[in-house]
């Protein structure tokens, strides 16, 4: 039995990890005894607890409480705390998702300890270091024993920054193992639509079309912390809804809606409105979240999973940044990188509502994600 500490923290981790220890819990709990940590870096209702309630994620044997904070404060905090509990528990393997600073606190105190790190969503990169979670990745995978990519292009990147799978096993942070296995976001995706469909109230609740609507999301700091990026993205969503003729959904993360608040023009903010087509709701949980882009005619948005969930439910994507991680959609044409232009979002969004794009192609895995991964970190040597 191997004793691994799972750490998450923000909303997108605990969606990851209920992947992976859905899986262990139903075919690997004689292997795996997984020991969740949050760091509480997300602590809303409606940004946490939903999603360990409705997704079926055990309570976190630890919250570490940490909450908001400047990046190095926060990061800091995390791992102080992680570093005790990581003396206390002694755990074989630590695993840390994505890119958000609860990742690399996780992989930083491990690594310091030397406790082999698990990285779930390896060698992601935006080649843009102005975003925070681009530091986070590149560093995590850099003191990482075990990576799992789930593109062909993560495993790329990695291997141009001289991080290459060695053949032999056991791996250790010198000598790490490397591989490339499905998406366990789009394990979510098909194990919780149904669900979703059977569930979800979110429409009940909202005064929407539910048959003619885009979806939006925005959290990116890029895009909420600059005024005019903010201004030209909020612009566009009004052109659309008045000039396309669609209402749009927009479920707000809190720092979106704290920057709308503060935001100078208030004239703007108060034009959306269902009035004008436009629907502001605070962040829903995933089973309504799943519902919604299942129905959404395109989704617009900054958000990595956002993106990856419109493949998996076969929308296009209007993607509000200048570039993307998961350069799949955009290369096969599915998706348009219209970063914070007003002019851009618009044209494209017409152009997908003109040409709803019709082949995705397997490029995520197969939906079982977890297993392969799973199988790998109990039968392949590492320490
Ligand atoms: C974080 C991640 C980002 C990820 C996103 C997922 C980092 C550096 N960023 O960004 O990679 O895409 O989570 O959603 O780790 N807040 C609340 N309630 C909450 C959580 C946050 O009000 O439950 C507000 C606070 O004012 C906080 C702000 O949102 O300062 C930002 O939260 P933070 O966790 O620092 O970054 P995110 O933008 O959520
Ligand atoms: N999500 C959700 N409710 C929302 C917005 C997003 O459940 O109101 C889910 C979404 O379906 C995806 C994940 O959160 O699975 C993406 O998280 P987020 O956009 O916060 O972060 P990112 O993926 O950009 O790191």
């Amino acid at each position: 039995m191997i004793k691994i500490l799972t750490i998450v923290g923000a909303r997108p981790q605990f969606i990851k990890a209920a992947a992976i220890t859905r899986k262990i819990q139903s075919s690997f709990d004689r292997d795996v005894n997984e020991i969740l940590v949050h760091t509480g870096q997300h602590y809303d209702q409606y940004m946490s607890e939903v999603f360990f309630r409705e997704m079926g994620i055990p309570e976190p044997a630890f919250n570490l409480g940490i909450g908001s904070a400047n990046h190095g404060f926060q990061t800091g905090e995390m791992m102080r705390a992680l570093e005790e509990l990581m003396l206390r528990e002694k755990p074989a393997g630590v695993i840390v998702y994505g890119d958000t600073n609860s990742t690399l606190a996780g992989a930083l105190a491990a690594s310091k300890l030397f406790i082999p790190v698990i990285h779930i969503e390896a060698g992601l990169r935006s080649f843009n270091k102005s975003m925070p979670e681009e530091i986070n990745r590149i560093v995590t995978d850099h003191v990482s024993t075990m990576m799992f990519s789930p593109t062909v292009t993560g495993i790329r990147n990695l291997e141009r920054e001289g991080l290459v799978h060695g053949d032999s096993a056991p791996y250790h942070i010198d000598h790490p193992g490397i591989f490339h296995c499905g998406d366990i976001m789009y394990d979510n995706t098909l194990f919780f639509k149904k669900q979703s469909e059977a569930f979800s109230e979110v429409f009940e609740n909202l005064k929407a079309d539910r048959k003619n609507y885009l979806l939006a999301t925005i959290h990116r700091p890029s895009n909420t912390d600059s005024t005019e990026r903010l201004g030209q993205i909020l612009n566009a969503l009004l052109v659309i809804s008045k000039s396309l003729n669609t209402e749009i959904i927009l479920p707000l993360h809190p720092r979106t809606a704290q920057k709308l608040r503060a935001f100078p023009d208030q004239s703007l903010i108060g034009s959306l409105d269902p009035l004008n087509g436009i629907h502001l709701i605070p962040p829903v949980s995933f089973l309504d979240m799943i519902r919604l882009e299942s129905h959404a005619r395109l989704i617009m948005t900054d958000s990595g999973g956002v993106q990856k969930e419109a493949w998996f439910l076969k929308k296009p994507v209007v993607i509000l940044r200048a570039e993307t991680e998961w350069v799949e959609i955009t290369e096969h044409g599915n998706g348009i990188l219209a970063d914070a232009s007003t002019e851009k979002i618009v044209q494209s969004a017409e152009y997908f509502l003109n040409n709803p794009p019709a082949d995705f192609p397997p490029v995520y895995g197969n939906g079982d994600a977890a297993r392969e991964i799973l199988d790998i970190i109990t039968t392949v040597r590492w320490g």
